[in-house]
């Protein structure tokens, strides 16, 4: 079984990153598991609190990341750029930097998102290569997705009533999860 942790950057009751985040997971092929996890409870980034004592909700998003085969980040954009809390989930998944390797290094990772605006998160995808890049995961670029409209896209009860998102959304994450379990197989 392939088993990739989604996380939505999002905190919002009726978020559409979450909403997205559901439908890939129920789109997920056979073989593969979407586990959602949220970033709420995680702190605000404190280098002293850090020194003090490490933030238990850190450690146990750490452990999940650790544990699963690949991460699938579902982006919000905020201001054409990586929304503050999501970022700061991942800086402190990066701590200590003595883990980065640990946690990150070589890891598959997949990116989506999705917006009520028309940009599909464009510059906020954009803006996460830099930090993934940096914390040396390995991202798929198999695949793009980001969805704009976002409104129209998703009914009241998160389904996708957009036919052509639900089949881009089933392709990147078919695509995805291939890599994921690819990445992940005992190498002979
Ligand atoms: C936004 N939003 C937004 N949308 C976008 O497409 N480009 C942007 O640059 C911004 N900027 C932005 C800044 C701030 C501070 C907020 C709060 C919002 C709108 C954003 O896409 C919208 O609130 C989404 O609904 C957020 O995602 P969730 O919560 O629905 O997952």
């Amino acid at each position: 079984m392939t088993t990739i942790l989604g996380i939505s950057g999002s905190l919002r009751e009726g978020s559409y990153n979450t909403m997205l985040l559901r439908a890939a997971k129920r789109l997920a092929p056979a073989g593969t598991t979407i586990e959602e996890v949220s970033i709420r409870g995680i702190p605000l980034y404190d280098a002293d609190e850090e020194a003090r004592q490490f933030p238990a909700a850190v450690t146990a998003l750490k452990a999940k990341v650790v544990a699963a085969d690949g991460v699938l980040l579902v982006s919000p954009e905020y201001n054409n750029s990586i929304p503050g809390v999501f970022k700061n989930a991942i800086d402190w998944l990066s701590r200590p930097p003595a883990d980065i390797g640990k946690v990150f290094g070589g890891k598959p990772f997949g990116l989506i998102g999705a917006t009520p605006g028309m940009g599909g998160t464009n510059l906020a995808q954009q803006a996460w290569l830099p930090v993934l890049r940096t914390l040396g995961t390995l991202m798929w670029f198999g695949g793009r997705l980001g969805v704009a409209s976002a409104g129209k896209v998703f009914d009241g009860n998160g389904e996708i009533v957009d036919p052509k998102i639900r089949e881009l959304l089933e392709k990147y994450v078919v695509g995805f999860s291939k890599f994921v379990a690819e990445q992940s197989a005992p190498r002979g």
